[in-house]
């Protein structure tokens, strides 16, 4: 099983991919957690790269380029080899984020970004994908809070940078492509407390029956 996690800057992703790994690796499956960008030995130099807020001329193509080269050595090296090992993928962000971040948010084609998408995946995706949905003025606030206290975070704030009009643009983005593809979305308020967001996931999950 392959399940995708998305959703804004200080929703809760990291947090609820691991309460996911906790949970099903109780069940008994052998779960690899893995994110985007930065999931494979190359994609961890491209995170670096694409995320450090000094790089502040990198133009929107070549941004969109990095992380399709960090997707499709992360599909290719680690989720599909994972996947044919019998093992369940859970990964904090993949190809839905291109769409949301370099379309909705920077302006590019969605038509082309989902051929482009395609060429990375090459026609693996997930059975699954948990949008956590968080007004962008909290989302921001929480995730500029984090940055403040782990100067790791800070070290990877190029899109926190970005206006609260960039981060409006995501949320609808989000909503209206999870709209767009209903069956394969489980939508999810990110508001609430995490233990309460992790309840709500397992939920949706007996739901469609995936649990
Ligand atoms: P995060 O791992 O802390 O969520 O940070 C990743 C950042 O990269 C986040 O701001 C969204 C952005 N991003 C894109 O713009 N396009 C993509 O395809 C992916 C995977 C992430």
């Amino acid at each position: 099983m392959f399940i995708t996690v998305e959703g804004m800057e200080g929703c809760g992703k990291s947090t609820q991919c691991a309460k996911l790994e906790e949970y099903f690796t109780r069940l008994g499956f052998d779960v690899l957690r893995t994110r985007e960008p930065g999931g494979s030995a190359l994609g961890r130099e491209l995170r670096r790269i694409v995320l450090d807020p000094q790089n502040t001329d990198i133009c929107s193509g070549s941004e969109l380029f990095l992380y399709l080269a960090d997707r499709a050595q992360h599909v290719a090296t680690v989720i599909r080899p994972a996947l044919e090992n019998g093992r369940m993928v859970i990964c904090d962000r993949f190809a839905d984020s291109t769409i949301v971040y370099q379309g909705y948010g920077r302006g590019l084609d969605p038509g082309m970004l989902c051929q482009l998408n395609e060429v990375a995946v090459a026609g693996l995706w997930p059975v699954l994908t948990i949008l956590l949905d968080l007004a962008p003025e909290q989302g921001l606030s929480r995730a500029l809070a984090r940055n403040t206290q782990d100067k790791a975070c800070a070290a990877e704030g190029r899109f926190e940078a970005e206006n609260l009009a960039f981060h409006t643009r995501v949320r609808q983005g989000y909503l209206t492509w999870a709209a767009l593809h209903r069956p394969r979305f489980l939508i999810i308020d990110a508001a609430q407390e995490p233990d309460q967001v992790f309840a709500a996931i397992i939920r949706g999950l007996e739901e469609k029956n995936l649990v």
